[in-house]
């Protein structure tokens, strides 16, 4: 089931010369985990703000084609165009790429219920929400700390809270670790694993590090120039590793390795991950 729909999206913003989306297709499927990467101003972030409406409810601009989310718990299915960004909320999150933009309340507890209250939900939804968000996100026992208090990994992670309090379907991360250090990260990056493995949601994941997305993502999407270049699974991208470097994305040095060993005819297929290469060259 498609949980996402985008065709033919094309926006420009008010004011900016060029389109920052051409005619951008594609589709995620319940459950799935979608990396996207790009360089620097190839749209990513744009792509994801028209995910969740506020392109084009909030931010105008020149917009054609259509998104179409359709909530896989209940079925209906919601055109941006026509849906207020409140509503889209509870069924798809987006997490913006600098969490202190996100966060300006002056406890844990009261950022995270910000947008419940918001939402007018009783009291005892309201306490359940929260004790459920506290413990996927592993911020139980800071409910009074000071957002900016907090380490960058903590601050990404109650950014995350309050957008999964909404209990969304679909979640939009863009960049969600490119602030952090590698511990932060590493939190992150986990409990975006938990949340597919045992909470079973989509995952739309902006990411600049590709060694996760390679890893992890059921198929990834390669933007330039706010087109869709590429779209495949990370074995078929993993064939392209000339395109990608000419784009000036970072790979993982496995990836980088094995693809130049293979030019040598040492192996016959490249490797995505460490633990591949290191089997495939008979060193496990
Ligand atoms: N608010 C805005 N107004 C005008 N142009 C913008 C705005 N935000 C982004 N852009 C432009 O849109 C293009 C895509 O930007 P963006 O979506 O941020 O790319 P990425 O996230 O891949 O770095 C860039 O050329 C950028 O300058
Ligand atoms: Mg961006």
């Amino acid at each position: 089931m498609n949980v996402i729909t985008v065709e033919n999206l094309s926006f420009r913003y008010r004011r900016a010369a060029e389109y920052s989306l051409r005619d951008v297709s594609f589709e995620a499927r319940k459950g799935e985990l979608l990396g996207v990467i790009g360089p620097s101003g190839s749209g990513k972030s744009t792509l994801c703000l028209t995910l969740n409406g506020i392109i084009p409810r909030s931010i105008k601009g020149e917009f054609s084609g259509d998104v179409v989310i359709r909530d896989p718990r209940t079925g209906e299915e919601y055109n941006t165009r026509e849906t207020p960004v409140s509503r889209l909320s509870t069924v798809i999150g987006l997490v913006l790429q600098n969490p202190e933009s996100q966060l300006f309340n002056m406890t844990v507890e009261e950022e995270i219920a910000f947008g419940l209250e918001n939402l007018g939900l009783e009291r005892n939804e309201i306490l359940r929400r929260l004790r459920w968000v506290l413990e996927v996100t592993g911020l139980r026992g800071l409910e009074r700390e000071f957002p900016p208090n907090l380490s960058g990994g903590q601050q990404q992670r109650l950014a995350i809270a309050s957008v999964l309090a909404m209990e969304p379907a679909v979640l939009v991360l863009d960049e969600p670790t490119s602030q952090l250090d590698p511990v932060g990260r590493r939190e992150v990056l986990g409990l975006i694993s938990l949340l597919r493995k045992e909470h079973g949601m989509t995952v739309i994941l902006v990411e600049h590090h590709t060694d996760y997305i390679l890893r992890f993502a059921d198929r990834v999407l390669v933007m330039d120039g706010g087109h869709v270049i590429m779209e495949g699974t990370p074995r078929e991208l993993a064939e392209e590793v000339e395109t990608l470097k000419k784009l000036g994305i970072k790979l993982p040095p496995s990836l980088e390795i094995s693809h130049e060993l293979r030019k040598r005819g040492v192996i016959k297929a490249p490797a995505l991950t460490e633990e591949e290469l290191l089997s495939w060259t008979g060193h496990p």
